[in-house]
C-alpha cells in the first residue's frame, strides 16, 4: 500500500479524486492466495474491478479469470488475441469460466465460438445453452448457506442441492457435458463454516452423480467470498485456507480439479482513494465535510456492496488537531450521497486531503457520472 506521503505526492501531480491502484499489492494478494491454497486455481472475478491494467497484471502473474458478461470476456481475451488459434483455445478452456448462471441468447451466441466453461442452475438455461452455445462446457451452480456473509448471493442463484443431480442428468440428456459443480458462500464471508457446509453438500452431490454414471463431473469450483481485511476482526486468510485444505484432503480425491473465483480478496487492498475537502459546515452541532468523491463514485460500494470505508486525514492535520466525530458527504446534490455519519477526523480545512484504504473492490467498478461528476481518475503504480 502506498505511504501517506506517496499518496499526497500523487494527488499533487494528478489532482483529486484519485483512485490509486498498487500493482505490487495485486501481485502480493495473488501470490498469497496461491501460496495458502496450492491445490486451487485462482480465477479472478473481473467484476470486482475490470480495469484492463488489473487484468493484465494478474494475467502476467499466471492468473485465470471468472467473467460474467461478454465485455468482461473480451477484456481478458485482449491478452491472448495474439496467440495462435489452438493455443488461444486451450488457454480459454484452462483459464476462463463464464460464471453468470443466467445468460441472454445473444451472449450465448457470442460465446459459443470460444467454447468456454459456463455455469447454469436451472432447466430453462439448459435449453438455452443447447440452442445457442452447444459447444460450451457446463458447471452446475448449487445454492449453499450464505449465513453472515456481507453480500448474500444464494437467493438469486443456485440450484437446490436436492435437485442438483437431476439437473446434471437433464443437461447430459440434452447432449451437453457437465464438467463440475460450483457454489458461492456470499461475498466478504467471515463465517468460515459456510465453506465447510458447502463442501459437504458438494461432496454428497458428486457421490450421487458418480453413482448415477456421470463420471465426467469432476471439477469443484468453490467460488468467491474470501474476505478482505477491512477490519481487525476479519480472521487471516491463512486460517481459512488451513480449514479448506483440510476439508479438501478429507472429502475429495487428490486428482480432483479445484478452482475458485476470488474477486474482492485479490483487488480490495490494491486500491486507495484520495479525495479533497470542498466544503464544510456544522449541522446540529456536528462537523460536516463535503468531499469531491461520494456514493455515486468510488464510495458506491457503501450502497451496493454494504462496506463502510473509513477516511483518514494526512499529517500534519492528523497529528496536531484532536479527532472528532463528523459526517462526510459526497459532492452531488442528493442527500443519499452520504459517505459516513460517524467518521473520526481532525478539524479539516477546505483543500485538505483525506484518503481511504482497501477500497479496490466493487467501488470504482460501480462509479457513475450522476449529477455531472465523473468517476475518480485512476492512476497505476508499481506496474
Ligand atoms: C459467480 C461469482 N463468482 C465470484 C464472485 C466474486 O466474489 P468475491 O468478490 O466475494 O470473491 C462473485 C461476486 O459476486 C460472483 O457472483
Amino acid at each position: 500500500m502506498p505511504s501517506p506521503s506517496a499518496l499526497k505526492k500523487l494527488a499533487k501531480e494528478h489532482g483529486t479524486p484519485l483512485f490509486v491502484v498498487d500493482h505490487a499489492e495485486l501481485r502480493r494478494s495473488y501470490a498469497l492466495f496461491r501460496k495458502h491454497l496450492p491445490r486451487v486455481q485462482a480465477y479472478y472475478a473481473v467484476k470486482a474491478n475490470a480495469h484492463p491494467a488489473i487484468v493484465k497484471t494478474l494475467f502476467d502473474a499466471g492468473g485465470s479469470f471468472d467473467v460474467a458478461s461478454f465485455p468482461e470476456f473480451m477484456i481478458v481475451h485482449e491478452n491472448i488475441k495474439h496467440l495462435p488459434a489452438k493455443k488461444r483455445q486451450d488457454w480459454i478452456w484452462d483459464k476462463i469460466i463464464y460464471a453468470n448462471p443466467i445468460k441472454d441468447q445473444h451472449t450465448l451466441e457470442q460465446l459459443d465460438q470460444y467454447r468456454p466453461l459456463v455455469t447454469y442452475d436451472n432447466p430453462v438455461e439448459v435449453g438455452k445453452i443447447k440452442r445457442h452455445a452447444p459447444h460450451a462446457g457446463l458447471i452446475l451452480r448449487i445454492s449453499v448457506p450464505n449465513t453472515g456473509s456481507v453480500v448474500e448471493l444464494s437467493s438469486k442463484f443456485g440450484a437446490s442441492p436436492a435437485e442438483a443431480v437431476d439437473l446434471i442428468a437433464a443437461a447430459f440428456k440434452a447432449g451437453l457435458v457437465v464438467e463440475g459443480l460450483s457454489f458461492h458462500v456470499g461475498s466478504q464471508c467471515t463465517n468460515f463454516q459456510n465453506y465447510v457446509q458447502a463442501l459437504e453438500l458438494a461432496d454428497g452431490i458428486f457421490k450421487e452423480a458418480w453413482s448415477r454414471g456421470y463420471s465426467q463431473v469432476k471439477i469443484l469450483d468453490i467460488g468467491g467470498g474470501f474476505p478482505a481485511p477491512y477490519d481487525p476482526h476479519v480472521r487471516p486468510f491463512a486460517e481459512l485456507a488451513r480449514m479448506l485444505n483440510a476439508e479438501f484432503a478429507r472429502l475429495f480425491p487428490a486428482n480432483m480439479e479445484i478452482l475458485a473465483e476470488p474477486g474482492r480478496f485479490l483487488v480490495a487492498t490494491a486500491g486507495t482513494l484520495v479525495a479533497g475537502v470542498i466544503g464544510k459546515a456544522v449541522r446540529g452541532g456536528k462537523p460536516c465535510y463535503y468531499i469531491n468523491d461520494g456514493i455515486y463514485g468510488t464510495f458506491s460500494g457503501v450502497l451496493f456492496d454494504h462496506i463502510q470505508y473509513h477516511l483518514k486525514a494526512f499529517p500534519p492535520a492528523s497529528r496536531k488537531r484532536p479527532a472528532q466525530i463528523c459526517s462526510v458527504f459526497g459532492p452531488t446534490c442528493d442527500a443519499l450521497d452520504t459517505v459516513s455519519v460517524a467518521e473520526n477526523l481532525p478539524d479539516l480545512d477546505l483543500g485538505d486531503l483525506v484518503y481511504s484504504e482497501n477500497i479496490g473492490a466493487y467501488t470504482h467498478a460501480s462509479s457513475t457520472c450522476f449529477n455531472g461528476f465523473p468517476p475518480a481518475k485512476v492512476v497505476h503504480i508499481n506496474v
